[in-house]
């Protein structure tokens, strides 16, 4: 009888190699150039799960990039577990802070990772660790041990908001009926605190434009005489939080569900050192909401922040001008029970309100999200704690992270299920940022955890 652990190991060269010929398609789908990059890396992984054993994969044409979907059902009466994960990836740039480039993956050892991490654009997010699932599969189908069905549905534009993700799950209820969904995208505390996300916050994503004078004016000629639209922008911007943080929008807090004092009581309970915190991002002090932890601040608070702001003249030397325009990319990170739509809203209203006469602004809206919590009381939730235990030696530790996976609320609203997210990456993991890796101890711990989740969730399953 071969058990997981020991398939991972007589095996595991072969999946890094395999996880490595993935991550080295840039799948970046916010640039159109990458085009069949992400058709190539779809493919890629359909064929992945066909040489895994899976009966039925097929690549879903939709607006945008393909869906890879994949089906293996056993047994009608058993459970069904639809797996979630997202082939594309966040750009690189800027590729001058990349130690080695994004897309030719190296290993090496760190501190955290004494056996190696990869480095690539995509390691951690998402391609690692939903590659672990396939690997965890191919297991159980060459070894006859799947409990239960499983579907398998990979998109391609998660990282620039699921839209046509959102179009085929309206469409394909049926195809995508499921017991529970399982997602390896999110993080953990450390490779020896495993911990279950029971949260995700929402978003909404705005764009300002602020205009001033209709071109660009001499800052000698006009300076002191007509609005300056950056110094503008940067004046309302700055007038955005009091001198709490807090969030000055009318009614932005109106919906936020207040954790209770026990919740709070046990969420402080996880592990969490504040000198590492700051020594690990090189910072003499955290900054943050009055009144709440480093950790609140982060998952059970919602959050303003630019993420971009630009205008004027940037180049090299001097240039003396008063520019006619300035522009900033605002996101607003929500927590149940924030409505989306109604926070974009609010914050368009109170934006233009703040404005003088002197300026025009315009506010568009890009994409967003609802937040998310799942009970940990569920067989989902148990079965997973019971896999966790069983690879890492402790209890996994509930846990709401502050990222946000948006399309996991349109799940549980089109398909009636609850997710639950077995993530095995790490904050240090730096994705979305230069240097990405992933640990070659997680990538392989996942594929261990991941079939003790099918077994034990099956089991519930037919308790319950
Ligand atoms: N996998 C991340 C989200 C994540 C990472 C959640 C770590 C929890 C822990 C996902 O790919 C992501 O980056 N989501 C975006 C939202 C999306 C709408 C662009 C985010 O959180 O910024
Ligand atoms: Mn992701
Ligand atoms: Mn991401």
């Amino acid at each position: 009888m071969t058990t997981i652990k020991s398939y991972v190991q007589d095996n595991k060269d072969r999946f890094i190699n395999e996880l490595i010929e993935l991550l080295k398609i840039p799948s970046v789908s916010a640039d159109p150039k990458y085009k069949d990059d992400l058709l190539k890396t779809a493919e890629a992984i359909k064929d992945s799960l066909k040489d895994a054993g899976c009966k039925k994969v097929e690549l879903c044409e939709t607006p945008g990039n393909p869906i890879v979907y994949g089906e293996h059902i056993i047994d009608n009466d058993l459970p069904t577990i639809l797996v979630y994960g997202h082939y594309d990836v966040q750009p690189a740039d800027p590729l001058e802070l990349w130690d080695s480039p994004p897309y030719k993956p190296v290993i090496k050892k760190t501190e955290i990772h004494p056996e190696g991490a990869i480095f690539a654009r995509g390691s951690s997010d998402d391609k690692g660790q939903l590659y672990m699932h396939v690997k965890a599969f191919e297991y159980m189908i060459k070894e006859k041990k799947l409990p239960c069905n499983v579907k398998f549905m990979i998109e391609g534009e998660e990282e620039v908001g699921s839209s046509s993700l959102n179009w085929f799950v309206k469409r394909n209820q049926q195809k995508l009926s499921n017991d529970v969904i399982l997602i390896s995208d999110t993080g953990m505390i450390s490779n020896k605190q495993p911990s279950i996300t029971t949260g995700l916050r929402g978003l909404s994503y705005v764009e300002v434009e602020v205009t001033g004078p209709n071109r660009d004016l001499h800052s000698g000629l006009y300076g002191g005489a007509v609005a300056n639209p950056i110094n503008i922008l940067t004046k309302m911007i700055a007038s955005l939080h009091d001198e709490n943080n807090h969030i000055t929008i009318p009614d932005f807090y109106n919906k936020v569900l207040e954790a209770s004092t026990e919740e709070r009581a046990e969420m402080a309970k996880a592990p969490f050192s504040l000198d590492t915190y700051k020594k690990a991002l090189n910072i003499d002090d955290v900054y943050g909401e009055k009144g709440f932890t480093t950790n609140e601040r982060n998952s059970i608070r919602p959050t303003l922040d630019v993420n971009g702001i630009w205008g004027g003249y940037t180049g090299e030397g001097a240039k003396t001008v008063i520019p006619s325009k300035a522009f900033a990319k605002i996101s607003m990170r929500l927590v149940p029970d924030q409505n989306p739509d109604e926070i974009t809203e609010l914050f368009s209203k109170h934006f233009k309100s703040i404005a003088p006469k002197a300026v025009k602004v315009k506010v568009t809206a890009h994409h967003g999200g609802d937040a998310y919590v799942t009970p940990i009381d569920s067989i989902g939730y148990l079965a997973a704690n019971k896999a966790y235990t069983e690879t890492f030696g402790v209890e996994a530790i509930p846990q709401r992270s502050g990222g946000s996976i948006p399309i996991v609320a349109l799940f549980e609203k089109e398909l009636k299920s609850k997710t639950i997210l077995m993530g095995f990456g790490l904050n240090s993991d730096a994705i979305h940022s230069p240097n990405e890796h992933y640990g070659i101890f997680n990538f392989l711990k996942g594929i261990e955890t991941i079939p003790l989740f099918y077994n034990y969730y099956t089991e519930m399953f037919k308790n319950q």
